[in-house]
Parts: C-alpha cells; sequence; structure tokens
C-alpha cells in the first residue's frame, strides 16, 4: 500500500493523535543535574560562561538539590572546585574536600535523591591534566591509583555512583576493586567509557579551573573521527565492571549513542555537555531560538537515539516545562 491509501499526516491531524503517536517519552526521570562545589558557605556565585549555572556551596547546593527534587529530577552529579591545587591532585581525595562534604550534607538532608561523584584529577592537578604527569606525559597507571583512592573516598562520604570521566586505561576495574576491598561492593560505577576530545567542553574548563596548562587531552580522550572505537571503549568498561556507561558530549554524537544501545544491555548515558548548553543559551539571550522548545527537541534527540540517561544543565528547567505540558 501506497500513497493516496496511506496517508501519514492522518495519525498527526490533532494534538491527542499525536500525544499516541509519540515514539519516544521526555520525562524527568532520565535526568542526571551536574552541580559545581566550592568551600564556603552561602556562597551562589554565576559562571559567566554558562549562564544559569552557579558556583554553589554545600549549603547553598542542599537548598538548590531540594528544589530539583520537588521538580522530579532523580539525580545529581558533583564536581568540586579546591582549595589548593599540586602536582598530583591530592585535594581530590580529601575527605575535607568540596565533593565529600557536598556528599555528607546531601546524605544528612536524605533527599532521596540518587547522588554521584565525578571522579576526575583536571580540577585538582596545578597543570590541569587529568592524571599525573611523569616526563612531560600523563602517566596511566600512577593515575588510575589516585583516582581510585577519589573513588573511595567519595563512596565513603555517601556517593551512591562513581563516575570516572578521566579516560586511563584500566581505571575501572582498579576503582571496583577499591571499592569492594573499601567494603563499598554495593555502590555503583557509571563509566564515561566514550569520551571524545572535545571543543564541546570550553565552558566546562573555565568553570572548574581545569583546562590543561600545556598541551591538550587528545593523548587519553577519543578522536572525534573514531566510532567503532567507542565500542571498544564501552566493551572494555563494561568487562571491567562499570555499571552503566556514557558516551560524551552528546550532541555531535548521536550515532555514537545509537551504535552502542544497539550492543549494550546496560543503562547508557549521554552527557548533554557545557557547550551544547552555553551555545542554546547565548542563542536564546540573542533572541534567536525558543529556549524552552529547542531544550525539549535536544533532549528528546538525546532520549530517541538511545540514551537512557542525560547529564544536562537543563535538568530544573526541562523538568519544570515538562511538567507544564510542553513537548518539543
Ligand atoms: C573532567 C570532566 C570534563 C567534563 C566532565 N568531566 C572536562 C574535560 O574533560 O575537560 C566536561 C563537562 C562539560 O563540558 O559539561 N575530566
Amino acid at each position: 500500500m501506497m500513497y493516496p491509501e496511506v496517508r501519514l499526516r492522518r495519525l498527526r491531524r490533532t494534538p491527542a493523535l499525536r500525544r499516541m503517536a509519540r515514539e519516544t517519552r521526555l520525562t524527568a526521570d532520565a535526568f542526571i543535574a551536574p552541580y559545581f562545589v566550592v568551600p564556603g558557605t552561602k556562597v551562589r556565585k554565576p559562571i559567566p560562561v554558562m549562564p544559569g549555572v552557579d558556583h554553589l556551596s554545600t549549603d547553598v547546593l542542599v537548598e538548590e538539590a531540594r528544589r530539583l527534587k520537588d521538580l522530579g529530577v532523580p539525580g545529581i552529579l558533583l564536581f568540586g572546585l579546591p582549595e589548593t591545587k599540586d602536582a598530583k591532585g591530592s585535594s581530590a581525595w580529601d575527605e575535607k574536600g568540596p565533593v565529600p562534604s557536598a556528599l555528607r550534607a546531601l546524605k544528612e538532608a536524605d533527599l532521596g535523591l540518587a547522588l554521584f561523584a565525578d571522579v576526575c584529577l583536571c580540577e585538582y592537578t596545578d597543570h590541569g591534566h587529568c592524571g599525573v604527569l611523569e616526563h612531560g606525559e600523563v602517566a596511566n597507571d600512577a593515575s588510575v591509583a589516585l583516582l581510585a583512592k577519589a573513588a573511595l573516598a567519595y563512596a565513603k562520604a555517601g556517593a551512591d555512583v562513581i563516575a570516572p570521566s578521566d579516560m586511563m586505561d584500566g581505571r575501572i576495574g582498579a576503582i571496583r576493586e577499591t571499592l569492594d576491598e573499601g567494603g563499598y561492593t554495593d555502590r555503583a560505577i557509571l563509566s564515561y567509557a566514550a569520551k571524545y576530545a572535545s571543543g564541546f567542553y570550553g565552558p566546562f574548563r573555565e568553570a572548574a579551573g581545569s583546562a590543561p596548562k600545556e598541551g591538550d587531552r587528545r593523548g587519553y580522550q577519543m578522536d572525534p573521527a573514531n566510532a567503532r572505537e567507542a565500542m571498544r571503549e564501552i566493551e572494555q568498561d563494561l568487562n571491567e565492571g562499570a555499571d552503566a556507561i556514557m558516551v560524551k558530549p552528546a550532541l555531535a554524537y548521536l550515532d555514537i549513542i545509537r551504535d552502542a544501545r544497539e550492543r549494550v544491555e546496560a543503562p547508557i548515558a549521554a552527557y548533554n555537555v557545557s557547550g551544547e548548553y552555553s551555545m542554546v543559551k547565548a542563542a536564546a539571550a540573542q533572541g534567536m531560538i525558543d529556549e524552552p522548545r529547542i531544550v525539549l527537541e535536544i533532549l528528546t534527540a538525546i532520549r530517541r537515539a538511545g540514551a537512557d540517561w542525560i547529564l544536562t544543565y537543563h535538568a530544573a528547567d526541562a523538568a519544570r516545562w515538562i511538567a507544564e505540558g510542553r513537548t518539543p
């Protein structure tokens, strides 16, 4: 059968029919909201390159998390900006550091949110690389040992899910072993498995103060041109014990999300990163686009590609728009 018997417009004719024909449903259940935690109290400092995102001290973060929870967002992911940095990034596993302090406060507040802790050294090293340097190179195995220490500190402080974003080889296995030996067999690992060396992280690096002083991250993050390699990364991390995997960034890598969906049964997260966020905010501020419409369209596309979870700075706004009944 074909046109004129078949007319696909019939099921698009009314809002009710369109609602019933909709294949992908965007709900706040998929969202994980990232936050930048800083030392101190009563701090809410806007991040100019990411309009609408602020540096928050722990006390303010707890209030923000309460609002997020009321909007129906189930998860939050924490990044920390430490008081001091050094060559090894030792503030990353300081139990009094911003992330462990925030985790303890959030646990105490008992909001019922899933607490994700990003694990990486780049916010904590004075050189800004995601691992430690030996002879000017990022040393894989020495870095893995330190990342595992940070993961353990976050588990101790109450993280439900450890999310390593460093892209060292073998870190998932090492973190799993360290968590298990420490008695944290019940904590999950969300691996940033297919993380590309992307220009879309630009605003984040300003927000987190984590840009490398010299060189770039191409020696450990993936080449944007590669798709098959992403499947190898994902397979490795699942074999090492990852409970869920991530593709990052999201929008320019929807094909990778789809490839992953076709191959793995584990939950797939996609990170709608800072550059994707800031481009939308900048265009909306100029009156060039309709922000709610564009955001819901982007997030729906990421789900349609096959992602179960979406890390997004739009989480609170999008949850509100969805509750208001808006669709892309
Ligand atoms: C740390 C890390 C980065 C992001 C998440 N974890 C930056 C990077 O790899 O340089 C990016 C998040 C974003 O852009 O929103 N390794």
